[in-house]
């Protein structure tokens, strides 16, 4: 059980090493575990902000182990006003520089009372929101992708009118199968009984590993370089299409999969069904894939940096290499009855009824 804020705020640990402290706020969560592992790793001083109470057994876990690895765990809840004063008492009595935060989708709002704390605590010199994603300014997603960017705009502006620095990280997508219907497309392995592709499945996107994700994260928070600044990912190596990334899989696991296609009338239907979180991820799918919204425009504008000219000398873990990962646990045996099994046990699709159309 993590100690009471109070205490931890009585007791204020000496730094791991030279260097700003950093918060995360959302640690436990499915980006987070990545930003917070990537801080860790880069021996940094670790606060992580978690809410009270063990929802459910991953994300105690999730907690744990990022306890284990070094970081200082400090509950609280980013929301209302007793929240806000007690996460700005948490920055002001540890001294935290740095802020990021990754909260998830129905919490995004929740942010502005962050932004607040972060100004009244004064400690903070950077801040970068829960983005990670597209750039939302750009990016023009329908239905339930809209509403969920017009609340990212709102934190971004009031993040910039905060006075405090800060950095937008769009990393695009994770490296993983993009499934349509899956907030967290990456916890799955690519597809083992067909593939869902996405219009004439030609259209690119770039896939990011988590970890690099993470990693790339901490750089630009501590970069000079990246303050009010948006920060694109954009890997030459993995801007991939749904058929570059089905024809790499089908590479690795010695085998050709039936192609089902999901049309724009498709994912847009979706979007507009206004079941959240699926209707979200549809309605992204639907910008990535169909509208080109990762690669649609240049990084030109003064505002915009790609991260890979800040670290140009840093490789990026390539889609291959992810899906090195997946094979490694799938475990595939020539195995006529675990094949089987797995088609069976793969992850299946289809809350709308759509007809397939197999290639
Ligand atoms: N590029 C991509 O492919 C991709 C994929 C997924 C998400 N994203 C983006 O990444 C960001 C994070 O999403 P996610 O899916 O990682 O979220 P998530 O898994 O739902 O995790 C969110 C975390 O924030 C915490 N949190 C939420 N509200 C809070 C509050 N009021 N006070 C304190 N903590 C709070 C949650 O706490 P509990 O543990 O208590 O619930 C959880 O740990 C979002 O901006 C999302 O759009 C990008």
């Amino acid at each position: 059980m993590a100690p009471a804020a109070q205490e931890l705020l009585q007791e204020v640990r000496p730094p791991r090493c030279s260097g700003a402290a950093l918060i995360i706020v959302g640690a436990p969560g499915y980006i987070g575990r990545f930003v917070a592992e990537a801080c860790l790793d880069s021996g940094r001083e670790t606060f992580i902000l978690v809410r009270p109470g063990n929802a459910c057994p991953a994300r105690a876990a999730a907690v744990d182990a990022l306890r284990q690895k070094g970081a200082v765990v400090i509950e609280g809840c980013v929301g209302g006003k007793e929240g806000r004063r007690s996460v700005e008492a948490s920055l002001r009595a540890h001294g935290v520089e740095v802020v990021i935060s990754v909260m998830g989708g129905a919490s995004i709002l929740d942010q502005l009372g962050l932004i607040e704390a972060i100004r009244a605590a004064g400690t903070v010199k950077r801040f970068l929101p829960s983005e990670f994603g597209h750039d939302v300014d750009r990016a023009r997603p329908v239905g339930a992708g809209l509403r969920f960017y017009e609340e990212k705009r709102r934190v971004r502006r009031a993040a910039e009118a905060s006075g405090v620095p800060y950095t937008f990280i769009c990393c695009n997508s994770i490296a993983g199968w993009p499934y349509y219907d899956s907030t967290h497309p990456s916890e799955l392995p690519p597809p083992l009984d067909r593939f869902q592709i996405y219009g004439d499945g030609t259209v690119r996107a770039f896939f990011v590993a988590g970890s690099d994700i993470g990693k790339f994260t901490i750089k630009a928070a501590y970069d000079a370089r990246s303050i009010n600044k948006v920060v694109h990912f954009r890997p030459a190596c993995n801007l991939l299409s749904t058929n570059e990334m089905a024809s790499l899989w089908e590479s690795k696991i010695g085998r050709t999969l039936p192609r089902v296609t999901l049309t724009e009338d498709d994912l847009i239907a979706m979007a507009a069904e206004d079941v959240i979180p699926e209707s979200i991820v549809a309605s992204l799918t639907h910008d990535i894939f169909i509208n080109g919204c990762q690669t649609d425009f240049y990084i030109e504008g003064p505002r915009d940096i790609e991260i890979s000219s800040l670290y140009p000398d840093i490789p990026f873990r390539t889609v291959e290499e992810c899906f090195d990962d997946y094979l490694h646990v799938l475990d595939l045996s020539n195995d006529e009855a675990k094949e089987e099994e797995e088609k069976k046990n793969a992850p299946t699709v289809g809350r709308l009824a759509i007809p397939p159309t197999c290639a």
